[in-house]
């Protein structure tokens, strides 16, 4: 694909020229800085840097954690605490790090869900759209074994609930959850090698952003109207789009400020509100806690890794029909890997030739219930596997897969989208028409 026609990077003094021949890292940051963005993108396109600079943030706060922290199942607890109380500045730093994975993941259910609406993970954006799946897994993998590493009570014992999850997976299972634990338990081996992978997943995100950047660069943004820049000519080009500096960089840093006053509310004034009082205890292995939840962004698919208990039909039969190889815990395992693997196939399950939700009438209201079941799924996540809950969870994992495997192909060849505006140029004048002052755009509006 073509990409949006722009005046490149020219070097200009003999310094820059020279430089240029050599390593051509100007002409790049040039290019990075001022790429053509299209001008109608509301606050919902805030979320990739709020993602770029909570990584940046927990790398940092990281690397000063790490330099207190000790690995060892006699001391880790108590090196927390010596960062909470001994070290300087060591609480704040803890409570940024500690936060900031909430953080992280508030942007990246936004920047998701952002996505599903207007359709960004349509053709031509899909190695886009995968690199972000990939980056989310990875996001749930560093943050879980983070989560270990304070080695108190909901550490330990909710690590070695989701670890005994690979023991469900039939033949294998036993092997393999030994081989991720390095022992037949979670201690001192478990320890170290998530403490290793915690520090080198961040690496590897750092990495991937920078080809997630790369891949949307090629194929330029997608925006609220999901119509396309017009490529033909720089002219045409340049009537839908405005240079990335410095119109957006001064949006998405106005929009991190708000972003970061409100963190810094949490981080100051209730930095343990989203966090479990029993990981304040140190880890007993003898001592169970009574009800073991995962942190709160895990909630939804924990849910549907409980939903499917013995007694659901889909289970019993899928029991049956393979003798009893995949049983309830195997199910649910499948279930919760399966219910991010149909978000990652959303490009090939959704047929519509629409790409926002904007036009799509229909699509709307199943896309609002995909968000409250979002939620639903959260909150079933939080209640105690028992009574009216594995109910709600059953519900909620079922509209899940709905949505991505029966509405999202039915609604492309169902649905009668409305008329889409025919260029991007044409959607911003009708929403910041020259004469509406300042709640207008400020942009200069290029010459007809
Ligand atoms: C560390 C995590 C991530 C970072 C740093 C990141 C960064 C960014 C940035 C800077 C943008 C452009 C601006 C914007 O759309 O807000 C972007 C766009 C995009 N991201 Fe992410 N992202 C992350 C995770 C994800 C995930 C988990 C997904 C999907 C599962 C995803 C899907 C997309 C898509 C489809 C676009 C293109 C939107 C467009 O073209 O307008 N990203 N990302």
């Amino acid at each position: 694909m073509a990409g949006i026609p722009h005046d490149h990077y020219e070097p200009k003094t003999s310094g820059e020229k020279w430089l240029h021949k050599r390593l051509p890292i100007a002409g790049i940051a040039y290019d990075t800085l001022m790429i053509p963005t299209p001008k109608n993108l509301n606050w919902m396109w805030i979320w990739g840097i709020v993602l770029t600079f909570t990584l940046v943030l927990q790398i940092v706060t990281g690397i000063v954690l790490v330099m207190h922290y000790v690995p060892h199942v006699d001391m880790a607890f108590a090196s927390v605490e010596h960062i909470m109380r001994d070290v300087n500045g060591g609480h704040m730093i803890r409570y940024f790090h500690m936060n900031g994975a909430s953080l992280f993941f508030v942007a990246v259910y936004a920047h998701i869900f952002r996505s599903l609406y207007y359709g960004s993970y349509k053709a031509p954006r899909e190695v886009t759209w995968i690199i972000g799946n990939l980056m989310f897994l990875l996001m749930m993998a560093s943050a879980f074994m983070g989560y270990v590493l304070p080695w108190g009570q909901m550490s330990f014992h909710g690590t070695a609930v989701i670890t005994g999850l690979f023991g469900a997976i039939p033949f294998v299972g036993e092997a393999l959850q030994t081989w991720i634990l390095g022992g037949p338990a979670v201690g001192q081996a478990a320890l170290n090698r998530f403490f290793s992978l915690h520090y080198l997943m961040p690496m590897l995100l750092l990495g991937l952003t920078v080809v997630h950047i790369w891949a949307f660069h090629t194929t330029g943004n997608n925006n609220p109207t999901g119509v396309e820049v017009r490529r033909s000519s720089k002219e045409e080009a340049e009537r839908d789009t405005l240079p990335f500096w410095p119109y957006f960089v001064i949006k998405d840093l106005f929009a991190l400020a708000i972003i970061i006053a409100v963190f810094m509310a949490v981080v100051g004034f209730m930095p343990n509100y989203l966090g479990h009082p029993d990981n304040y205890i140190e880890a007993n292995p003898l001592a169970t806690p009574s009800h073991i939840v995962p942190e709160w962004y895990f909630l939804p698919f924990y849910a549907i890794l409980r939903a499917f208990t013995p007694d659901v039909w889909i289970v019993m039969f899928t029991s049956w029909i393979t003798f009893g190889i995949v049983d309830a815990a195997f199910f649910g395992v499948l279930a919760m890997f399966g219910s991010l693997v149909v978000l990652a196939l959303a490009p090939w399950l959704d047929t519509s030739s629409v790409r926002s939700g904007r036009y799509r009438p229909m699509f709307k209201w199943w896309f609002a219930a995909l968000v409250v079941d979002f939620f639903v799924l959260m909150w079933a996540g939080a209640m105690p596997a028992e009574g009216i809950y594995p109910i709600i969870a059953l519900i909620g994992a079922t509209y899940w897969f709905a949505y991505f495997l029966v509405i999202l192909p039915l609604l492309g060849v169902i649905e009668r989208p409305l008329a889409q505006p025919r260029t991007i140029e044409d959607d911003f004048k009708a929403h910041y028409r020259s004469d509406q002052g300042s709640g207008g755009a400020t942009a200069p509006t290029p010459a007809e």
